[in-house]
């Protein structure tokens, strides 16, 4: 089977290319390199032994999109591509709408002309909005409150009357949680532009004494010990999720939805001290204001993924942080030479 992976240069798709591979499945990437290095493609060639065949085009270029279709015989895509900066699209929110929203389409007009009709599609917790509880299951009210979020959150309803419209499509919506780590080889991981905006690649970038400090933003949040909550997944873990959901698209289940998370929370506060355990360094903090439009507390019920999909992650917190800081060691500078 010949999987499209679009955005496939980019964190969490790199992870999902090697589990791809050694699954015995070919991949096509296509991804402009906007987020990403090509030599993470290198890299996945070298850790599977197998070839990935590589566009590097904009998906909001119908005519290199098409001619990507047109070239490969594709049964299935898994759509990565996005922008994916929260602060960033509420100051530039033409930019994300444009990149995402335009993007999808092109890619959904794409699959419809060549008669591809299985999707898989990266959605976020970010859905939830504010949720009312936790843990969060799949029927929770969604909501957003920025235009990276919307993007999501229009492309789900995209998809949902696209189906509504042709129950020929077989469409995997998948919400994950928060992805951290890294392959446990260090050869792959997450190599943010600049400063990163994500706890878990700031905590690597003061271990490895790049940053002074981090910043904790609140601890007069209503969790147990003030500090923001989230559900942490391993890359490794959300990437086998994707070869479960592609099993499930063979089974022709119409539209499904999944969260894709532990079902467990950990405050900021308990990240720091388990990084400091995986580094064997102290890791200087400090509590600063909160950031503002975080909630407290956030966390999956990975119930029907476990049920219907017969997966679940299984990588502790402790792997999570010992896997991105081998990463950050064997790669200070990212992918970059
Ligand atoms: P990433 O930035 O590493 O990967 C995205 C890739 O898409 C990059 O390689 C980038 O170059 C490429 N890309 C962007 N716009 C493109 C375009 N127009 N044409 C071709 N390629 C394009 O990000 P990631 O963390 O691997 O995220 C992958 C997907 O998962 C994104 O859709 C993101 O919104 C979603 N997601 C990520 C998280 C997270 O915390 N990392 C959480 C929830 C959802
Ligand atoms: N945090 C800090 N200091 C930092 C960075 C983050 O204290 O320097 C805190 C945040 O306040 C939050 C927690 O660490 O409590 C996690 O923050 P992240 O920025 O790592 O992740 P978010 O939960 O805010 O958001 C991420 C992605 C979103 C996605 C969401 C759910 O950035 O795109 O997970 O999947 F929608």
């Amino acid at each position: 089977m010949k999987i499209l992976v679009t955005g496939g240069a980019g964190y969490i798709a790199s992870h999902t290319n090697v589990e791809l591979l050694n699954a015995g499945y070919e991949v096509v990437v296509i991804d402009n390199l906007i987020n990403s290095d090509k030599e993470s493609i290198r890299r996945v060639e070298k850790l599977t032994g197998k070839k990935i065949t590589f566009y590097e085009a904009d998906i909001c270029n119908k005519e290199a999109l098409e001619a990507v279709f047109e070239k490969e015989t594709i049964d299935a895509v898994i759509h990565f591509a996005g922008l994916k900066a929260v602060g960033e699209s509420c100051q530039i929110p033409l930019t994300y709408f444009d990149n995402n929203l335009c993007g999808t389409i092109y890619l959904l007009e794409m699959m419809k002309k060549y008669d591809v009709k299985t999707l898989v599609f990266s959605s976020s917790a970010t859905v939830y909005g504010l949720p009312e509880s936790v843990p969060i299951t799949e029927d929770f009210p969604l909501s957003v409150s920025n235009p990276y979020g919307r993007t999501k959150l229009m492309i789900e309803d995209m998809l949902r009357d696209i189906y509504q419209a042709d129950n020929g499509w077989d469409i995997a919506i998948l919400r994950y949680f928060n992805p951290i780590g890294a392959h446990e080889s260090g050869e792959i991981g997450e190599a943010p532009n600049g400063i990163p905006n994500n706890l878990l690649p700031y905590v690597a970038k003061v271990a490895a004494g790049e940053l002074d400090y981090v910043r904790v933003f609140g601890d007069d949040y209503d969790t147990p010990d003030g500090t923001g909550v989230r559900d942490y997944i391993h890359v490794v873990d959300l990437a086998l999720g994707h070869i479960k959901s592609l099993e499930k698209l063979k089974q022709h289940p119409g539209l499904v939805t999944y969260n894709l998370g532990t079902g467990v929370g950990y405050s900021v506060l308990d990240i720091i001290h388990n990084f400091e355990k995986a580094c064997h360094k102290t890791i200087p903090y400090q509590i600063v204001e909160r950031r503002p439009g975080d909630i407290d507390i956030c966390y999956a019920d990975a119930k029907k993924a476990k049920e219907e999909l017969g997966w679940e992650a299984t990588r502790s917190i402790d792997v999570m942080c010992e896997d991105a800081w081998r990463w950050q060691s064997k790669n200070p500078k990212g992918y970059a030479k």
